[in-house]
């Protein structure tokens, strides 16, 4: 469907047109004096230079040519020049029956689907999911439903960090505790076991005491660097001794996920460009992209208009390893291959900037990456306690998620119980739906690129501009309509009608925003921009909520036609909180 902005401007264009003015001074916004108008044109304004005429002049010749007026209703030229419109009740209403009867509410899914491959989450295997990895799972998790929404093609990959330096920490640690594993005895030839010699927990000391000791002793880092060499290199044992790894993690990890909404189409890594790396660095060499520079190999990515220096990419270090540049870049010649994306979108935390800015340099000059092959770095700020440093656990150290979603969940489950006598069950899983919008929204209602600041108590409030309370208006929804049913009453067919009171025009103007709001947070990958809408339609909701008797009401078609609203209101705000990654509980 076309937007209702949209709809309205094109009849201020046509005016403007037949006033004898550029049809280029029509834009219409939303007014930023609610009180005074719902939309508002500031284009005499604009035209006063050119026309050489005072805009409140351009403003009322436009008003008195306007002829077309099926969704403006009152239209005013105020002082200096600007244009207050109010839309039209009727056509409002018509509107949102439209987009009542449209399964998709109104949005209109692009004609030609683009290819998007959404590189998020990038876990590390054998370390523990942590807050920081908390960001990116939230925020790529919502950006692929979004395009999804949009009806593009898209594909999360999950991108673990499975190949690098901490693997060979890992065998280091192993092969120390365990000298007579067959993985470490060059001469074994029989099949290694099946069952990996550590368990997840086991896995998770391991790494941090080896990292730890590489940090003290210099010999046993070296011995880590060795083992990581050889491990890319093919090493019998020690990609067996990888393989366990993998194993015993990626099912951690998938539970860890699963727990928290997030749901990945690939579970590629690092590891899996090991098999474009040695072509691709000869091939990179051949054609003169590459060269040496003290020993180590890299490609130049300076251009002119730099105004700080770019390092050049690093593909190869002296002694022959990968590194993080060389697996991105390897890991696009298979994306490549394998699908073909039109845009590759990255989120990660923002300090990772200039190496991507490096990889998608080198990428495009090598011609690795096609030249329209749009690739977009989404770089997402520092998760703050609320002392402002990155947040820690109460002790001080690295706060486990797992920890932190048990820590949200506890505190919505006393809520809820406070709130009401429920029975347990109901009330954990309650809990648990709850406990993760509080997580979601307090993440995804800032813009990504900004640090926050994790605040329990106030994501967890069923009051401002929170998950819970999105989650209340919802189910608040709910429970009017589940009476109106229960009345003997059915939702099939319904119809609004023009709004009969301020709050609630107020509030069909919000639903009517929907398709804008999807497109544009689409268009700039901003998650953020649903959050407010979704805030704003909610206060709208329940300002209309308080001052309107909606069951009660006496004349049956204005009953029927608040009830359509309300399914619409529903129907949209579901909808939103699914493309932000949560969905909402019968009764809270
Ligand atoms: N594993 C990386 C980290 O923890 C993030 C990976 C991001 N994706 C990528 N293609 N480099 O920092």
């Amino acid at each position: 469907m076309k937007k209702i902005i949209d709809l309205i401007e094109q009849e201020i264009a046509l005016a403007f047109e037949a006033a004898g003015y550029d049809r280029k001074y029509a834009k219409v916004t939303l007014s930023n004096r609610p009180d005074l108008c719902e939309y508002q044109c500031n284009g005499a304004m604009a035209g006063a230079k050119v026309y050489k005429k005072a805009p409140i002049m351009i403003a009322k010749d436009v008003i008195a040519k306007l002829t077309e007026k099926k969704y403006i209703a009152d239209i005013e030229a105020v002082n200096p020049g600007f244009i207050n419109i109010k839309a039209n009740a009727d056509a409002v209403a018509e509107y949102l029956n439209e987009m009542k009867a449209d399964k998709e509410l109104g949005i209109e899914k692009a004609k030609e689907p683009k290819m998007i491959l959404v590189d998020y989450g990038g876990p590390n295997v054998a370390k523990p999911l942590h807050v920081g990895h908390l960001r990116s799972a939230v925020i790529g998790e919502s950006i692929k439903r979004i395009a999804r929404k949009m009806g593009h093609k898209v594909l999360g990959d999950i991108h673990l960090g499975d190949w690098g330096y901490q693997m060979g920490l890992i065998v280091t640690e192993l092969q120390k505790r365990q000298p007579d594993l067959p993985y470490f005895d060059d001469s074994f030839d029989g099949e290694y076991p099946e069952e990996a010699p550590f368990t997840i927990e086991e896995l998770e000391e391991i790494y941090p005491t080896a990292s730890g000791k590489a940090k003290e002793d210099e010999a046993y880092r070296e011995e880590a660097l060795h083992a990581t060499y050889l491990l890319q290199n093919g090493h019998k044992g020690y990609t067996a001794v990888w393989k366990h790894i993998m194993g015993v993690s990626v099912a951690d990890l998938k539970k860890n996920y699963k727990n928290l909404n997030v749901e990945f189409d690939l579970w590629k890594g690092e590891s899996d460009a090991q098999a474009y790396i040695p072509d691709m660095i000869a091939d990179l060499k051949e054609k003169g992209f590459a060269h040496e520079d003290q020993g180590a190999l890299v490609i130049d990515v300076r251009e002119e208009a730099d105004t700080k220096e770019i390092p050049p990419c690093m593909i190869q270090k002296s002694d022959g390893a990968s590194l993080y540049g060389t697996t991105d870049l390897a890991t696009l010649i298979q994306r490549e291959e394998d699908y073909h994306p039109d845009h590759i979108i990255y989120i990660v935390d923002k300090r990772q900037e200039l190496h991507f800015v490096q990889v998608f340099r080198a990428a495009k000059k090598t011609g690795i990456v096609p030249g329209e092959t749009k690739l977009s770095f989404l770089g997402f700020g520092t998760m703050n306690g609320k002392d402002g440093k990155p947040f820690k656990t109460r002790e001080g150290g690295v706060m486990r998620l797992e920890n932190l979603i048990a820590e949200i969940e506890d505190e919505m489950y006393q809520k809820i119980t406070d709130n009401r006598t429920v029975e347990e069950k109901e009330a954990k899983e309650t809990a648990g739906i709850v406990g993760l919008s509080a997580i979601r929204y307090g993440d995804l209602s800032n813009q990504a690129s900004k640090d926050y600041i994790f605040d329990v108590d106030r994501f967890t409030s069923f009051e401002g501009n929170t998950g819970p309370y999105i989650l209340y208006t919802i189910v608040r929804i709910k429970s009017i309509l589940n009476k109106y049913i229960a009345g003997g009453a059915s939702l099939e067919g319904l119809r609004m009608e023009a709004a009969s009171n301020g709050s609630e025009k107020a509030l069909m103007l919000e639903v009517t925003k929907y398709n804008e709001v999807l497109e544009n947070a689409y268009e700039e990958l901003a998650p953020h921009k649903i959050c407010a809408y979704i805030y704003d339609l909610s206060n709208a909701f329940n300002r209309f909520y308080h001052e309107t008797k909606i069951l009660s009401e006496e004349n049956g078609e204005r009953k029927k036609s608040y009830i359509a609203l309300l399914v619409l209101t529903k129907e949209v705000l579901e909808s939103c909180i699914d493309v932000l990654g949560f969905e909402a509980p019968e009764r809270m």
